[in-house]
């Protein structure tokens, strides 16, 4: 990766925005639509041309182009630039940008009118990978992380009238970044989740947490601006209670409740409102617990086996991108319901809140995962903070989501003490500050011995969960071996097989001991799911994946032409023969 200059490595960390307030249940003025943008491969915006930082990026963050004075050159003006659909990838929206990674810059125009007694927070969903936001030619920050939300205290900066909001996004690899230079998806750039204007009053919600232990609810609810009386209700259950966060900000609740619990087969959620002075916020909230007793998962305080499959974060589609909304996310879901799953791996990365809240709704369990994938910088210090603030922002954001039962720091790592370390610090940090879900990581199987692998990662020490991926049948062997391979596993955890399959080409049929035909995955299905059945402590599989999505590592003209072919449905969500053969597993267990 280009190192930027320190100046700005350091703008870069030191400007990192307030933890994201949420959107949801308040009121927001929608700032998606068409922006205008410029491709910036060089960087001219952030650099003069001898390579030192432009001194306050007039030439991108100045208004000038709207005074148009001929006078002055001009070689850069949003005004008469190309739009992209904001949210959404780049990639899939221009042919010239299908591969593109490099610098983008975004331009907003946005209608104000301020008032009184109101805070205003300019809220990104997300933005793959970093970026740098401007507001009428102030910066506001930064923010490094391509799957989480984040956003700006914009109060004093709007003004009344036309403000212009540019965005400089940039989603080039780097070899210390999370993830790395490698990783089997494509590196969709851009403004790809919401983008939204918050309103607040002065003295408002800033973040809230809710507990349950099956019987005893709790409830923090954290202010800003000042300190002030909190009411919580949950009007189904009777609940209206006050406290106050007269001392530090803060107000705690501890009340019991009997509660219909949120499980797959009865997604019950329940209307909540939390206010303060003339805040006021509304949610859903899920009330259920999840925790490991020896090898078994407890949902609910009893057994549960999770019917999985994982998925990526894009859209079922003939030209697919990252999902945009709720109807994208619906798509996918709908899909993971009628192949029978109560489970869904999200891979490998953050997914939307509309499809983590939609999840809920529909009854799926989540695993949630941040983009320690492969092997990735053990050793740099601002790696290891950069996955943490990930993690970090991934469980404020979904912490009060009963759907979420997995927290997941990593995927197919090397086995060296500094990633142990690292992965070791990134569990630790997960259970200090989610004590309430289980903690996991997708190791891969060790090569040793063919017919008798063996599952002996040291980190499985530190996860409540064995979960392996494991590809008996297309990277080791045929199908056939599974008839003959016998596993062996930590004893006394539950086990969850995290990927496994193969690839085929929807359509493309011939005879089972070809590679890519639908006959062949068929039987790499059966085959599989007989030996999976035998491993002790099986509480789960996960077959990989739902859908074909886009890969560069997977250019096999005909058959793969830059998509990995290990769907169970093709990237038009058309199904192949091995969906029938999960869908009947799942409704037999
Ligand atoms: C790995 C990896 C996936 C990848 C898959 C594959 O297990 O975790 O991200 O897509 O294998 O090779 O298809």
């Amino acid at each position: 990766m280009k190192r930027l200059p320190y100046l700005l490595a350091a703008l870069l960390l030191a400007a990192l925005p307030a933890r994201a307030l949420s959107p949801y249940g308040r009121e927001c003025i929608s700032l998606g639509g068409q922006w205008n943008y410029i491709i910036d491969p060089m960087d001219t915006g952030i650099y003069k041309y001898q390579m030192q930082l432009q001194k306050q990026h007039k030439r991108y963050f100045a208004d000038r182009h709207f005074y148009q004075d001929k006078s002055t050159l001009i070689e850069y003006d949003f005004d008469h630039s190309p739009t992209l659909q904001v949210p959404g990838d780049w990639n899939s929206q221009a042919e010239k940008l299908y591969y593109y990674e490099g610098s983008v810059w975004y331009r907003r125009k946005v209608d104000f009118h301020p008032v009184a007694g109101k805070r205003w927070f300019l809220y990104f969903g997300a933005v793959n990978y970093k970026c740098m936001v401007g507001l009428n030619n102030t910066i506001l920050g930064t923010h490094k992380g391509g799957f989480t939300p984040f956003c700006f205290d914009v109060t004093d900066v709007l003004k009344e009238g036309e403000n212009s909001l540019v965005v400089w996004v940039n989603n080039t690899r780097g070899a210390s970044e999370v993830p790395t230079v490698n990783f089997d998806w494509w590196n969709y750039g851009g403004i790809t989740r919401d983008v939204l204007l918050i309103s607040v009053p002065e003295v408002y919600i800033r973040d809230w947490r809710l507990r349950f232990d099956g019987s005893e609810v709790a409830i923090d609810v954290f202010l800003d601006g000042g300190k002030k009386p909190v009411t919580v209700e949950i009007p189904e259950l009777g609940i209206n209670k006050k406290a106050c966060a007269c001392k530090d900000g803060k107000a705690s609740f501890r009340f019991k409740v009997s509660a219909e619990l949120w499980s797959p087969g009865n997604p019950r959620l329940y209307d909540i409102s939390i206010s303060s002075g003339e805040d006021r916020i509304t949610d859903r909230v899920g009330f259920r617990t999840i925790r490991v007793e020896g090898d078994r998962i407890l949902l609910n305080g009893k057994p549960v086996f999770l019917k999985g499959v994982a998925v990526h974060d894009e859209t079922i589609s003939v030209n697919p991108g990252r999902c945009r909304n709720m109807e994208d996310a619906r798509a996918l879901l709908e899909t993971a319901k009628d192949l029978g799953c109560n489970f869904l791996r999200l891979a490998h990365y953050p997914h939307s809140e509309q499809m983590v809240r939609l999840a809920e709704e529909m009854g799926f369990m989540l695993w949630e995962e941040i983009p320690c994938y492969w092997n990735i910088d053990w050793s740099s210090e601002e790696t290891y903070a950069n996955a943490e603030n990930q993690l970090l922002e991934m469980i404020g954001r979904d912490a009060n989501r009963a759907a979420t039962i997995i927290w997941s720091v990593a995927n197919e790592t090397p086995r060296t003490p500094e990633r142990l370390a690292f992965l070791g610090r990134l569990i630790a940090k997960a259970r200090e500050t989610d004590p309430t879900r289980l903690v996991s990581a997708a190791i891969q199987k060790d090569k040793p011995d063919f017919y008798h692998p063996v599952i002996d990662d040291e980190l499985n020490r530190l996860t409540d969960l064995v979960s392996f991926n494991q590809y008996i049948g297309w990277y080791d062997g045929k199908p056939a071996d599974c008839d003959s391979v016998v596993w062996t596993v930590p004893p006394g955890k539950p086990v969850v097989i995290s990927e496994f399959g193969g690839g085929a080409l929807y359509g493309n049929h011939g005879s089972d001991s070809e590679l890519f035909t639908e006959e062949y995955l068929e039987l790499l299905y059966r085959k599989n799911i007989g030996m999976m059945e035998k491993i002790p402590g099986l509480s789960g599989i996960c077959p990989w994946c739902l859908k074909d999505f886009r890969s560069p590592k997977r250019p096999l003209p005909g058959i793969q032409d830059d998509f990995n072919r290990k769907g169970l449905v093709d990237e038009q969500g058309r199904r192949k023969q091995a969906f029938g053969v999960v869908k009947e597993y799942y409704a037999s267990r």
